[in-house]
C-alpha cells in the first residue's frame, strides 16, 4: 500500500495552512519529510529555480502547492517545469493542491498531468483557515468582516480535511489518477460565517458588504501588498459568482467520512484564543 514509506516527501508550503498540517501528519506516521519553503532547509523558492533541484534531492513524492496562488500568471509554467524536474529527480508521485472553479487552476492541473506524473489532484474550495490564519483573521479581530460578494455562499473547507486527503493521496496508490473536488459540508454566506464566529467566541462579529473598490482601498490602507490586493480583487470579481456554491462528495470519496462543519472549526479556533487576539496563530 505505501509506495513511498521510506523515502522523503517534499511538502511545498510546508509551513503554510495546508502544508504544515500535511507535514505534521506524515511525521506522526513516522514518514520522513522535507519542508519546501523559503525558510526550509535547503530553502525552496518558486522565484529562484536554482533552489528546486536541491529541494528535490532524495525525494520520492511531493505535496505540490504553488505560491501565492495557482491562478496567478506564471503558475502554469512554473508548476509544469517543477513537475518535470520532480519526475527527472525520481519523484513522480505528486499530490497537487488546486483551486475550484478557476480556469487558470485547471490549466495548471492539465500541465502537471501532461508531464506523466503519478498524480492526485486536490481541487479545493476556500479554506476555513483564511479566517484564522490568513488575511481574513484581521477582519474577525476587528469585529467586522468587510469583504465583497458576501451574499454568495461558499462551502468553506477545513485545512485539516485537505491535509488528511493529501496524506492519503501521498501514501496510498489507489488515489493515483484521482481528481478530488473538495468542499466543506455546507455553503455559508459571509453573514453566516460572521454569525458562526460570533456564536463560538461570544464576541460581536458582523459582515459588512463593501464594493470591490472599497475592499481594495481598505486592504491597501492595512498594508496588504499590491499583488495580494490584485489577486483578491480577481478572485472576488471573477470567481466568487456562485459557481462554487455547491457542495461535493470529494472528502467522503477520498476518506470515507464527511468533512468538518464550520461550527466545529469555529469552536476549536475560539478555544485556541486565535480570535481574541491573545494567541500567535498565524
Ligand atoms: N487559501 C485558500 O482558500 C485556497 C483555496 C484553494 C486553493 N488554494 C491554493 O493553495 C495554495 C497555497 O495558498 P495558501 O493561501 O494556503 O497559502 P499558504 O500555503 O498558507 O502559504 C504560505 C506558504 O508558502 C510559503 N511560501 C511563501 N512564498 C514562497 C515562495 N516564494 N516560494 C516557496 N514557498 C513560499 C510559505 O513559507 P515561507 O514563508 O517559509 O516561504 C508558507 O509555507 C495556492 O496555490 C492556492 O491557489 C488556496
Amino acid at each position: 500500500m505505501t509506495a513511498n514509506s521510506e523515502k522523503t516527501t517534499l511538502v511545498l508550503g510546508g509551513t503554510g495552512k495546508t502544508g504544515r498540517r500535511v507535514a505534521e501528519r506524515l511525521t506522526e506516521r513516522g514518514l520522513p519529510i522535507r519542508v519546501g519553503s523559503r525558510s526550509g532547509s535547503p530553502p525552496f523558492d518558486w522565484e529562484d529555480r536554482s533552489t528546486w533541484a536541491p529541494a528535490l534531492d532524495g525525494v520520492a513524492a511531493v505535496y505540490l502547492t504553488y505560491y501565492p496562488d495557482i491562478a496567478v500568471p506564471g503558475a502554469v509554467e512554473a508548476t509544469r517545469s517543477f513537475a518535470e524536474l520532480a519526475i527527472r529527480s525520481g519523484a513522480p508521485r505528486l499530490a497537487l493542491l488546486s483551486g475550484r472553479g478557476e480556469p487558470e487552476a485547471e490549466r495548471a492541473e492539465k500541465a502537471v498531468r501532461e508531464t506523466g506524473a503519478r498524480l492526485t489532484i486536490l481541487r479545493s474550495t476556500w479554506f476555513m483557515q483564511n479566517f484564522s490564519e490568513d488575511y481574513m483573521l484581521d477582519h474577525v479581530l476587528r469585529g467586522q468582516i468587510r469583504l465583497p460578494r458576501g451574499d454568495v455562499p461558499t462551502p468553506f473547507l477545513d485545512a485539516d480535511d485537505i491535509a488528511d486527503v493529501a496524506v492519503e493521496a501521498l501514501t496510498d496508490d489507489r488515489h493515483v489518477g484521482e481528481l478530488y473536488e473538495l468542499t466543506g459540508p455546507r455553503a455559508l454566506t459571509l453573514a453566516e460565517v460572521a454569525a458562526e464566529i460570533a456564536a463560538a467566541t461570544g464576541r460581536e462579529v458582523d459582515y459588512v458588504p463593501v464594493s470591490l473598490e472599497q475592499h481594495a482601498a481598505e486592504a491597501a490602507q492595512y498594508g496588504a501588498p499590491a499583488e495580494v490586493i490584485e489577486l483578491l480583487t480577481y478572485l472576488f470579481s471573477e470567481v466568487v459568482d456562485g459557481r462554487n456554491a455547491g457542495t461535493t462528495d470529494g472528502v467522503r470519496r477520498a476518506l470515507g467520512r464527511e468533512p468538518r462543519d464550520f461550527a466545529d472549526f469555529a469552536r476549536e479556533v475560539s478555544a485556541s484564543g486565535a480570535w481574541d487576539g491573545s494567541a500567535a496563530h498565524r
